[in-house]
């Protein structure tokens, strides 16, 4: 099944892959149908990778991590090996961004080397930064404010189950982190509706809800903001993440308010008999899960791991070749 027109992929004809922009710093930077162009492109990696084997010869890209990662750098490496594309990673946990050499300088450095940089950083700001001087794309692959490869792996994840994108109601309940600013620009772009369901004090940013109100306008999505659990009747899906997300200090307190959006078998039976279980992985058990629901037969969360690598490619596919 198509998310959009169908596209006709490299030796053949028809028409082109999609148009993305440069860099991937936000799901914010991508409209709907982008976003659904890469979603085509993804669907159609995933069924046929031998076609797309060469896709990306003698292409190489720069990995750089300042924080841990299983899934980002797996589905990366293995992903980019697939399209013929060299991997270099850079593992900065130890050196953050900024400190051995200005970022201006480690740009104008990877841009010699490499045909895009993928990084996974501490601060947004270093990010776009890095954006600003490079002129390779740049990839964002988790910052403190987005985590737009996630988006973009979720919302393959819920076509893959037949929820039409423009009729999808997602509860993310829990912290209004990164994952959850990506979901709700994914969504709401894509002209579905999503349900945050938070403590006052950990729900998106005022300006985040205001962004995704005026978006919708257009696009036909809609955002709402509760901090009732019983908002989840009816979703197709509920998601949550960490608690405390990396780099974050622990904090008991708020550990303590977000004990009530937990999400257990009760939870899940107020959404209802067909609602699906998302997280972005890694959980922490017992936290915001339990192990009934994310082991349990709703539980999608290691297909969304697998449409990590899919969907980075199909964004790598369109950009690169
Ligand atoms: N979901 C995700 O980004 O996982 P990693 O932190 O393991 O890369
Ligand atoms: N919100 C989490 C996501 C991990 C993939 C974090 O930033 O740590």
């Amino acid at each position: 099944m198509s998310l959009s027109t169908s596209l006709t992929r490299p030796g053949s004809t028809g028409p082109d892959l999609p148009t993305v922009p440069n860099d991937l710093l936000a799901i914010g930077d991508l409209d709907g149908s982008t976003i659904r162009g890469i979603l085509d492109l993804a669907v159609d990696l995933k069924r046929d990778p031998i076609r797309f084997s060469t896709a990306l010869a003698g292409r190489s890209v720069a990995l750089i991590f300042e924080k841990p990662s299983l899934r980002t750098r797996a589905s990366l490496e293995v992903g980019l090996h697939r399209l013929g594309a060299q991997s270099v990673v850079f593992d900065q946990r130890d050196s953050p961004l900024g400190e051995r050499e200005c970022v201006h300088d480690l740009g104008r450095n990877l841009e010699r080397w490499f045909d895009a940089v993928a990084a996974r950083v501490n601060r947004h700001s270093i990010i776009t930064e890095l954006a600003d001087c490079c002129d390779v794309p740049v990839v964002n692959t988790l910052s403190d404010l987005h985590h737009p490869c996630q988006a973009l792996a979720d919302l393959l994840t819920l076509h893959e189950r037949g929820i039409p994108l423009e009729r999808l109601h997602l509860a993310f309940i829990g912290d209004g982190n990164n994952v959850c600013r990506s979901l709700i620009e994914a969504v709401v772009a894509t002209g579905g509706r999503i349900t945050v369901v938070a403590p006052p004090r950990h729900g998106p940013s005022t300006e985040v809800v205001a962004t995704a109100e005026r978006l919708g306008t257009v696009t036909g999505g809609r955002i709402d903001v509760t901090d009732d659990p019983e908002a989840v009747r009816g979703v197709d899906a509920i998601y949550t993440d960490a608690w405390i997300s990396m780099g974050e200090a622990e904090d008991p307190e708020k550990l303590e308010e977000l004990t009530r959006f937990r999400v257990d078998e009760p939870l899940m039976s107020i959404a209802g008999p067909d609602a699906i279980f998302m997280h972005c992985l890694p959980a922490h058990r017992g936290e915001e899960v339990v192990d009934g629901v994310i082991d349990g037969p709703r539980s999608v969360v290691f297909d969304q791991a697998e449409n990590r690598l899919h969907a980075q490619n199909a964004w790598f596919v369109a950009r690169l070749s």
